[in-house]
């Protein structure tokens, strides 16, 4: 059984869309053994709670310096023991030491297709923003591994959406939740429990199902 800490920042519909997918059997041999978040008024925190899933906060706004944060927060981690942990809309920055410890066990939802819209400053509604701005017919999200980077380690699973005449911000993401991260991410979850993921030089690939 695959043990999965999911760390989140807000709404949490991608851990919603994890714990439903373990519920209806999407994914199977994988299990939901607790949730992070940096913000204690997440909704994600209640949607975690109605789960039955142990949810707790740290906030780096409650340390005097971020190294203390990240000395805490990686001893919260640790605390869960996870095999895999996924970022779904975690806004922290994940500190190095952790980055090292869980080499290719992190995963990380972003909302565009990577290397489009991605890095630093792009996140929630700003990625949204800047596709509609730079007037692209094509958007997505992707799944990745999470390196030392912003939006740069290996891809693991990346699903294509289109741009509609008359998308606000805010229906564009709305689209790309429903048609591609709600989908792709509780994929992986499943695919990584199965051991369907491998990493080589840097570069992810999926195995085929044995049949
Ligand atoms: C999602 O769209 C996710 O892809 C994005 O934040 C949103 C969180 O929504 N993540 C990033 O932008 C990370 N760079 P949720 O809390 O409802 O899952």
């Amino acid at each position: 059984m695959l043990k999965v800490l999911v760390l989140v920042s807000g709404g949490g519909t991608n851990l919603q869309a994890i714990l439903d997918s373990i519920a209806d059997g999407r994914i199977k041999d994988a299990e939901v053994v607790g949730v992070i978040s940096n913000n204690p008024n997440a909704y994600a925190l209640k949607r975690a709670e109605a789960a039955g899933v142990p949810g707790r906060c740290i906030s780096p706004k409650s340390f005097g310096t971020r190294e203390e944060f990240n000395e805490k927060f990686l001893e919260a981690v640790d605390a869960c023991q996870p095999d895999l942990i996924v970022l779904a809309g975690f806004l922290v920055v994940i500190p190095p030491a952790m980055t090292a410890k869980y080499r290719n066990r992190i995963i990380n939802i972003h909302p565009s297709l990577i290397p489009s819209f991605c890095g630093t400053g792009y996140y929630g509604l700003k990625v949204h923003e800047a596709a509609l701005e730079r007037g692209v017919k094509v958007v997505g999200a992707t799944v990745h591994f999470v390196d030392e980077g912003t939006d740069t380690g290996p891809i693991i699973l990346q699903k294509a959406v289109e741009v509609r005449p008359g998308d606000t911000p805010e229906i564009l993401q709305r689209r790309v939740m429903e048609q591609a991260e709600w989908k792709i991410l509780p994929e992986a979850v499943d695919l990584i429990a199965h051991g369907r993921v491998s990493v080589t030089d840097g570069r992810a690939a999926v195995t085929e199902e044995d049949r």
